[in-house]
């Protein structure tokens, strides 16, 4: 990509100081299509300035154990011929409002419950007999049926 440069524009390693992250992990996202570069005259790698927010979701999504490909649907979504609204960034990221609210509320539950009865067959916990009894949750399917079972499972 070629475009006049702006003073604002950034090279890799300012863009790397920046967003706090080391000058590969921006090659990688640039070959992931989740940032761009263009060069300057003097073939130089140059950032908009803007990559920087980009490269902070993605850094927030990630810690968050949200998937590249995730991220990427998302980033896709966002205009690149102009500036990028906040209500663009809302829109883009809607999807992801069903998926963060249920990763809440398991992590709610991982801190909350962790001494409870999941339902996972060990049968260990005081409260697994309440919960279930003979492992009964095992016949509905593998893992910690209580929390990541069928919504009915978990009421
Ligand atoms: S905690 Fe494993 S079955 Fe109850």
């Amino acid at each position: 990509m070629s475009k006049m440069p702006l003073p604002s524009d950034l090279s890799v390693g300012q863009l790397a100081t920046r967003a706090g992250v080391p000058v590969s992990t921006l090659h990688f996202y640039e070959a992931e299509g989740l940032i761009q570069s263009w060069r300057n005259p003097a073939n130089h790698r140059r950032y908009d300035r803007r990559e920087l927010r980009r490269v902070a979701i993605i850094r927030v999504a990630q810690s968050v154990g949200v998937a590249l490909s995730e991220i990427r649907e998302v980033l896709d979504r966002l205009p690149r011929d102009r500036a990028v609204s906040a209500r663009d960034w809302a829109e883009a990221a809607a999807p992801w409002r069903e998926m963060l609210d249920e990763r809440i509320a398991l992590m709610t539950r991982l801190r909350d419950q962790m001494g409870h009865c999941m339902g996972c067959g060990c049968l260990s916990v005081e409260a697994c007999p309440l919960y279930n009894a003979e492992d009964r949750l095992g016949r509905t399917g593998p893992g910690p049926r209580r929390w990541i079972g069928s919504p009915e499972e978990r009421a």
